[in-house]
């Protein structure tokens, strides 16, 4: 049985995390920054980078002590090698190879994306591949298809903003505070979502593709009017970015031939009501469901760990001048979405 550290700091999360590879999760540290960049009202990179590199040694100690090993009984170093901010990721990725350069043990530079599509595989030892997998975050919106480890196949990406994006700029503009995500979801549980009428952008088009910074805007001009709560503009934009995310996944279901699962992960499947629709969707069209629990969907290190033990466990190690990547596609022969701005 294999013994997995991982460690993860490409965004504003620094985490440090102990998983076997039979899915026991021996200890997970985490440390958010939401208190340092709350004046700013978003991640601030310079900010993140310092706060990881104070952050995650002490995190990596209190893992081991938790898990009560010390680093000679670890078998691989998994670090997040990208995509993020790339301050961030070099910390980690840096930290992740003096470890297995110090102790001698092997280094497996995680991509990030790759984290949250295995994260369901640890949380669900039933979850086979291959699988539909819509991945929502702060800096994504995919719909993949999960042949194996290491093997996607991208369907659908976001031609502008991601999903969670889109909650933190709607946050931002309903002043509801900062992270945006949560903030959105309480706010809309006092709203009416039928209240505002806002667009679906992209809804009934052929490519699964999606699109939100209409969305955005449109929750602008409906704050500016003056006419609704920030509750009922929070409820109906909820509902808004659900609708897009169920005409889009459904797209794809016809693409994904095989599938023996629909799979959501990635901070925005933290939210209830886009869980509840998704779990709706499956069942209508005969797919199991698997959404892991809440704190293995947000930014965390159990998934970096896993992702290392499953690439591990295949053999796949990475040298130590591996290079910490800002921009790391999962699936690399994915076409650029048409229309899309800089984030393909
Ligand atoms: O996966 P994640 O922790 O970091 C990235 O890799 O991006 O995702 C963070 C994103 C943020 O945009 C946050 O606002 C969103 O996930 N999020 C939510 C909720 N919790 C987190 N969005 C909607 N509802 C939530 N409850
Ligand atoms: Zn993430």
């Amino acid at each position: 049985m294999a013994l997995i550290l991982g460690l993860e700091s490409s965004c504003d999360e620094t985490a440090a995390a102990l998983v076997r590879d039979d899915r026991t999760i021996l200890a997970h540290a985490l440390a958010g920054q939401e208190a340092a960049h709350r004046p700013y009202g978003g991640v601030v990179p310079e900010i993140a980078a310092r706060a990881h590199v104070e952050m995650l040694a002490p995190l990596i100690e209190r893992a081991l002590g938790e898990a009560g090993v010390g680093l000679d009984a670890v078998d691989a170093i998994a670090a997040t090698a990208g995509p993020g901010l790339i301050g961030g990721v070099m910390v980690g990725l840096v930290t992740g190879k003096a470890l297995a350069h110090a102790c001698g043990k092997p280094l497996v530079a995680v991509n990030h994306l790759e984290g949250h599509a295995l994260s369901p595989r640890l949380a669900d030892p039933d979850l086979a591949f291959p699988y539909l997998l819509l991945l929502v975050s702060g800096g994504h919106c995919q719909l993949l298809f999960v042949e194996g480890v290491g093997r996607y196949r991208r369907l659908a990406t976001t031609i502008d903003d991601a999903a969670g994006e889109a909650f933190d700029k709607t946050a931002k503009l309903l002043g509801l505070g900062f992270p945006g995500g949560p903030a959105v979801e309480r706010a809309a549980a006092e709203g009416d979502a039928r209240a505002v009428p806002l667009p679906r952008p992209l809804v009934g088009s052929d490519e699964p593709h999606f699109s939100f910074a209409g969305l955005k805007s449109a929750v602008l001009r409906a704050r500016d009017a003056g006419t609704w709560a920030p509750e009922d503009i929070a409820a109906s934009f909820q509902q808004a970015v659900v609708d897009c995310l169920i005409d889009r996944t459904t797209r794809a279901i016809d693409r994904a031939d095989g599938a023996t699962a629909l799979v959501v992960a990635g901070g925005v499947a933290a939210n209830q009501a886009v869980r509840g629709a998704l779990a709706e969707l499956a069942r209508v069209s005969g797919l199991r469901f698997v959404a892991p629990p809440l704190w293995l969907c947000t930014d965390n290190a159990a998934m970096i760990a896993w992702a290392g033990a499953e690439r591990f466990a295949a053999g796949l190690t990475d040298p130590l001048d591996t290079p910490a990547r800002a921009r790391w596609p999962l699936d690399p022969h994915a076409e650029r979405a048409r229309g899309a701005g800089v984030k393909a």
